[in-house]
């Protein structure tokens, strides 16, 4: 990727408070078990040990907080196999727990960047992609920053299958603004509303996260978009 827009450097915090003894422990004794691998390609093969004939389908989040949304999809859908990606250690503990507390089998984590992994995948390969409440980055001159931009999203419509869905959810109006003006633009995506309240209700089958709620209780409006490869 070449492309100007892509910004290959994370910036935000890697770790929040110390870690508990029982939080260490997770990290060190279920992480390893269910981290996606360094390097290599990545197919539901390597990732769950499918068989070539009988490959599940993959969904996957980038940035998934404390891992709320990440869990309750992933238990929606027990024949799916799950990717979280979050560089933020105590947001990668709280997604751990989740997975321990609701037995969840079809998860595989990456703490780092998200774009690290997605682009190690075979192209058409993602039946969902999530991007909730991302980084705002409100300054304009840190606009090439945010995950919505061209060259991320050119990364994301190469491993989406067709018919595959892009769901991203913010609060903050200047990064609503910049969503609808960046994807309004493609011609990959389609924008599947049809009034506005398919955007301003949050949809049954997408689980509140953490950031959501904080948001609806500061009074902010939150806005749920919902694209399909095309
Ligand atoms: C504002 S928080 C929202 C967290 C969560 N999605 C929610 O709604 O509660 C944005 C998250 O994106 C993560 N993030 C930022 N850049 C990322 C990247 N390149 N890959 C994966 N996660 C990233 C941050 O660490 C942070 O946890």
């Amino acid at each position: 990727m070449n492309d100007p827009t892509t910004i290959r450097r994370l910036y935000g915090r890697r770790q929040g408070h110390k870690l508990r003894r029982g939080q260490s422990a997770l990290v060190e004794d279920l992480l390893p078990r269910i981290s996606v691998p360094e390097t290599g390609a990545l197919d539901a093969g390597v990732l769950f040990g499918d068989a070539k004939g009988s490959r599940r389908p993959l969904e996957l989040e980038i940035g998934f907080g404390a891992g709320e949304h990440l869990a309750g999809q992933a238990a929606a859908r027990p024949d799916h196999g799950f990717i979280g990606c979050e560089p933020f250690l105590n947001g990668v503990v709280g997604a751990l727990n989740h997975i321990r507390d609701d037995r969840l089998d079809n998860v595989r984590l990456h703490m780092g960047d998200a774009l690290d992994v997605i682009e190690r995948l075979p192209d058409a390969s993602l039946e969902r992609v999530y991007l909730l409440h991302p980084d705002p980055w409100p300054k304009a001159r840190h606009a090439k920053r945010r995950m919505v931009n061209d060259g991320p999203l050119d990364l994301i419509a190469a491993k989406l299958k067709p018919g595959g869905e892009f769901r991203l959810g913010t609060d903050d109006p200047t990064y609503c603004r910049w969503s609808l003006m960046v994807m309004n633009r493609r011609r990959d995506f389609e924008w599947l509303a049809h009034n506005a309240a398919d955007f301003l209700t949050r949809p049954a089958d997408w689980p509140e996260t953490r950031y959501e709620r904080k948001a609806r209780r500061q009074g902010h409006e939150v806005w749920y978009f919902r694209y399909r490869r095309a």
